[in-house]
Parts: structure tokens; sequence; C-alpha cells
């Protein structure tokens, strides 16, 4: 199990010990005085941290998320990371990462295309500790090496890789070694894990940036 920092705590919910953040509620998940549960089964990142993967939070200060959706994964980044800028494209989901990013001063929300990093480098700081991907469309390595620009030296990125968003016909193994293989233009990668049976064809990867 990778190290937790202050912010991320194991709490028994409901007879379970499962991963919490304190803030406010998002998703209807459940509560213990001010802590709320990280529901692996709705966050590829809760079960990249479930699953145990070798992540390093400890210098998790600044962070980029890109494919933040209505904001149920990276309002829990917000709980315990400093300035947490949160890039999604479309329109709807935005409109609820508005409400959920109105209780935490230090989530930014930014409509935004994460295949166009140059529309928002003007914005996003250059030395960031964190970039966390759950983009699920095509050419996710690619949106990953063009990203990496906003990581500082020894900067890492948690990758959610959705196979089917590459290929829904071939097999998903195959799929994740050649996204694998496009990230090593800007990273090395660390550790990768199945994220099944919470996330079907799904693999985590954990990398630093070259
Ligand atoms: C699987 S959902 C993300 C779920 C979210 N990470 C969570 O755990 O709460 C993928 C999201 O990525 C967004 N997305 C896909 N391609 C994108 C792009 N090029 N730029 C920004 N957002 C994108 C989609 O609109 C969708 O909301």
């Amino acid at each position: 199990m990778s190290d937790l920092p202050d912010g991320i705590q194991r709490r028994e919910f409901d007879g379970q010990t499962r991963l919490a953040t304190r803030g406010d509620p998002v998703y209807g998940e459940p509560t213990d005085g001010g802590w709320r549960c990280w529901d692996a089964g709705r966050s590829k990142l809760g079960a990249m941290l479930e699953g145990g993967m070798g992540i390093d939070l400890s210098s998790g200060e600044g962070v980029l998320y890109l494919g933040a959706a209505s904001g149920t994964t990276v309002s829990h980044v917000a709980d315990f990371a400093g300035p947490t800028y949160a890039v999604e494209f479309a329109p709807r989901p935005m409109a609820d990462l508005l409400d959920v990013a109105e209780a935490r001063n230090n989530l930014f929300p930014l409509l935004k295309d994460a295949r166009k990093p140059d529309t928002y480098s003007h914005v996003v700081e250059s030395d960031l500790d964190l970039l966390v991907q759950d983009v699920a469309t095509r050419g996710q390595a690619r949106v990953a090496v063009d990203n990496a620009r906003f990581l500082g030296d020894n900067g890492q990125l948690l990758l959610a890789i959705k196979a089917r968003s590459e290929d829904v016909t071939a097999d998903p193994e195959t799929v994740f070694d050649s996204v694998c293989a496009e990230l090593t233009e800007a990273y090395k990668i660390t550790d990768r894990q199945r994220l099944d049976p919470s996330h079907d064809d799904h693999l985590g990867v954990v990398a630093r940036k070259r």
C-alpha cells in the first residue's frame, strides 16, 4: 500500500476499512465526522490506491487533473493536495464541477480540451508534483505525453487507461502495452496494474517524468 499523506486516512464505513478524505460530500458517499469515504468502485485513482500501487503522495502539492467530469475523484484529490487544476471539456459535468469547487478554494475547474495544453498553459503552473489523468478517449498516451510539461523534475503521472477507448475490438493487454510504449517518450513507468474488477478493462499506471 502506498504511504498516505495526512489528508488521507483509512477509516471504518459500514464495518469495512476504506480510504477517506476530509471535505464536503459530493456524490452521496458515506461520511464520518467530516471524513468522506473514497469509493474505489467509482474512482480509478481510488482503486489504484486501494490496490496498493506504488504511488508517492509525499509531495502532492500541486496537481493537474485531466478528465475531471463532475468531480467525483478530483474532489478527493483537492481534499488532500494543494492547488488542483481540473480540466474537463464537456459543459454538463463542468456545471457540477463548478458546484464542487465552491466548497474548495484550492480547486480550479478549467473548461478546456486536454489535447490542447497550450490553451491552459498560461493558467496552470509548470512545476507540479502530480498529473492525474482519466480521460477515457482515444489517444490517452499522447494526452499524457503532451501534458508532461506541467510536471516539475521527478513529477509523477497517475494514469487510468481505458482499453476500449483506444480500440473496442483489440485485446486489452495489447492496447495497454501499446499505450505504455508511447508513454516512455516522456515518462519512466514504475508500476502498472489492472483495475478489474472495480473498473473492467482499465489499467492503472504510475510513472515518473523523464
Ligand atoms: C471516465 S470520465 C472521468 C471520471 C473522473 N475522472 C472521476 O473519477 O470522477 C472521463 C472524462 O474525461 C472527459 N474528457 C475526455 N476527453 C477529454 C479531453 N480531451 N479534454 C478534457 N476532458 C476530456 C470526459 O468528458 C469525461 O467527463
